[in-house]
């Protein structure tokens, strides 16, 4: 069994990533010690390096991060890299997205989640990178409650249905975070 450090300290991430991974080979396990890096990155990549580095320095184990956020084709890709700092709490930020988007017409109210995934080694060196997204719409008003996040905006036009309205077992098959997870876990099977 391998054991992998998840660099995170969002409860949601480690969930979802859990959900995600059938391997029988691989264990994830949150990070234990307090982990809050400065994200000072340009992009998810880069954040994602800091992250998967800062948590290698700490535990001297093998460690994956992932960087993600919502990008907005209206608002130029914003949130972006800023997505868990644009307001400050959950409903806030959703607000804050809505008002923005408030007199785009649906056909323009394009938008994707990505996240970048870095696994690093216990000296905190690069050994793979995957990215993975999802493409939507941002719709007018929350719906669901399952997920977290923007999930109750971002509208998937081949269910009709919000993320946080979807089964999150059907989520954690399609997700940003699945496109980048499965081939990880492929090439951590092959390779480590
Ligand atoms: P990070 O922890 O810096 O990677 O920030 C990720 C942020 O992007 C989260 O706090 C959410 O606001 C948003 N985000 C990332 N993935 C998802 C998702 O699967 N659903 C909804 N929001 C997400």
């Amino acid at each position: 069994m391998k054991k992998i450090i998840l660099a995170t300290s969002n409860p949601h991430k480690l969930e979802e990533i859990n959900a995600i991974n059938k391997s029988k080979n691989i264990k994830f396990e949150v990070i234990k010690e307090k982990f809050n890096p400065e994200e000072t990155g340009m992009t998810f990549e880069e954040n994602a390096v800091i992250k998967a580095k800062a948590a290698s320095k700490i535990t001297g184990q093998y460690c994956l991060a992932d960087d993600s956020g919502l990008c907005i084709d209206a608002l130029e890709g914003a949130p972006g890299i800023y997505s868990s700092r644009y307001a400050d709490s959950p409903e806030a930020r959703i607000n804050r997205v809505l008002k923005e988007m408030k007199s785009v017409p649906y056909d323009w109210r394009t938008a994707h989640f990505e996240c970048t995934m870095v696994l690093t080694d216990g000296e905190g060196n690069i050994l793979h990178k995957e990215t993975g997204k999802i493409f939507g719409y941002i719709d007018d008003c929350p719906k669901g409650k399952n997920g977290f996040g923007y999930d109750p905006v971002f509208l998937l036009s081949e269910y009709d249905k919000t993320i946080a309205e979807l089964d999150e077992e059907i989520k954690n098959q399609i997700s940003h975070r699945a496109n980048a997870l499965n081939p990880m876990i492929k090439w951590i099977e092959e390779n480590l």
